[in-house]
C-alpha cells in the first residue's frame, strides 16, 4: 500500500467529484483537480488543492487519476485529448455506467498503457470519507493494492469484488435492483394502508421489523437458487400465486394501482402455468435469468 501522502488527481467536480476532492484533501494528499466548468474549482483551490489549466495536466499530475462526471461518453470526451498522459498510470473511473462500458474503457486504458478501476459510488457525497459508506471497485487488483488505503479514506468500507472491469457496475445494478423493487413495495404498502389513513410513520413501525425479518430469508433462497433446488415445505407457488392476485385486486378495489405488483403476479402465472406449483419462489428465477442458462425457455 501507498502512504496517506500519495499525490492523486481529481477530474469532474460536480457533487459527488468536490466531495472526493475534499476527503482527499482533509486526508493530506496533494490533490490536483479539474473540471469543465473551471469555476467548481474555486473552493478546493482555496483549500488547498491544485489547479490544473487542462484534463491533460491534471493526468499528469498524479500517478493515481480518479474521474467522476456524468456519463461515460464525458469520460472519454474528457479523457480522449489527455491520452498520451495517462501512460504508466492508475485510472479509478468512479463514473456510474454499464458492465460493458467500464470493460470497454478498461481497454481502452490498457491500450494506452494505463491501469484500469472501475468504481461503483453505493453513497451520497455528503457520505464520502466516513467508515460506513461503500464504494465498489474493479478491475486490477494489483493497483487496487497499491492505492488500497488511498481509497478506504474515501469510504472505509468499500470493497474489491474481481479483476474482471465490469463487475463493480455489475454488483451495483444488482444491489439497486433490490432497492428499487423494496421502494416499490413500500409505495404500493403506504398507498394500501393510506385508504385506511393509517399514516406511513405508524405503518413503519411494524415494516421495518418486518422487512428485516424477510429479508434475512434471502441467504436461503439465494442457496436454493445456486444450487437449483426448487422442493419447498414452507410456502409454494400455489400458495403465492392466489395471494398476489388477492393484494391486487383488493388494492383495485381501494382505489390503489397494482402496477408494482403486476411483473410478480406474471411470473407466478407463468410458472404455475409450466407445471412448478409445488415449487418454492426460488424457482421463479427460472423465467427471469438469461435464458440460454434457463432450465425452461421463455
Ligand atoms: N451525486 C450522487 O449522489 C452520486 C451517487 C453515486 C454515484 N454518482 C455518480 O457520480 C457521477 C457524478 O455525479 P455528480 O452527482 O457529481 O453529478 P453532477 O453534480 O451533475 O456533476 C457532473 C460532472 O460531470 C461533468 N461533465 C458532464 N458532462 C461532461 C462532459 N461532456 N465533459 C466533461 N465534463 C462533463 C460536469 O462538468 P461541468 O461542471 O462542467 O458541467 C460535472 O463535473 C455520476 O456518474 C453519478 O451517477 C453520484
Amino acid at each position: 500500500m501507498t502512504t496517506q501522502t500519495t499525490p492523486v488527481t481529481v477530474i469532474g467536480l460536480g457533487l459527488m467529484g468536490q466531495a472526493l476532492a475534499r476527503v482527499l484533501l482533509n486526508e493530506g494528499h496533494t490533490t490536483t483537480i479539474w473540471n469543465r466548468s473551471a469555476h467548481k474549482a474555486d473552493a478546493l483551490v482555496s483549500q488547498g488543492a491544485r489547479r490544473a489549466a487542462t484534463a491533460t495536466e491534471a493526468v499528469a499530475a498524479s500517478p493515481l487519476v480518479l474521474i467522476c462526471v456524468s456519463d461515460y461518453a464525458a469520460v472519454r470526451e474528457t479523457l480522449d485529448p489527455a491520452r498520451h498522459a495517462l501512460t504508466g498510470k492508475v485510472l479509478v473511473n468512479l463514473t456510474s455506467g454499464s458492465p460493458a462500458q467500464a470493460r470497454e474503457t478498461a481497454a481502452w486504458a490498457a491500450r494506452l498503457g494505463a491501469t484500469y478501476i472501475d468504481g461503483a459510488i453505493m453513497a451520497v457525497p455528503q457520505m464520502m470519507g466516513q467508515p460506513g459508506t461503500r464504494v465498489l471497485y474493479s478491475g486490477s487488483p494489483e493497483a487496487y493494492r497499491t492505492y488500497e488505503s488511498t481509497l478506504l479514506a474515501l469510504a472505509g468500507a468499500s470493497a474489491h469484488v474481481g479483476d474482471d472491469p465490469g463487475l463493480a457496475a455489475l454488483y451495483d445494478m444488482g444491489l439497486l435492483t433490490m432497492m428499487y423493487t423494496l421502494y416499490g413495495g413500500f409505495l404500493h404498502a403506504l398507498a394500501l394502508v393510506g385508504t385506511a389513513k393509517i399514516d406511513g410513520v405508524t405503518f413503519m413501525k411494524l415494516g421495518l421489523p418486518w422487512l428485516a425479518d424477510v429479508a434475512s430469508w434471502l441467504p436461503g433462497f439465494a442457496h436454493d437458487i445456486d444450487t437449483r433446488t426448487y422442493a419447498t415445505d414452507v410456502s409454494a407457488l400455489a400458495i403465492n400465486q392466489p395471494a398476489v392476485t388477492l393484494i391486487i385486486e383488493a388494492s383495485k378495489a381501494e382505489g390503489v394501482r397494482g402496477d408494482v405488483l403486476a411483473p410478480m403476479q406474471a411470473l407466478l402465472d407463468r410458472r404455475v402455468a409450466q407445471g412448478h406449483a409445488a415449487d418454492g419462489l426460488p424457482s421463479l428465477i427460472e423465467l427471469v435469468k438469461k435464458p440460454e442458462t434457463a432450465a425452461i425457455s421463455a
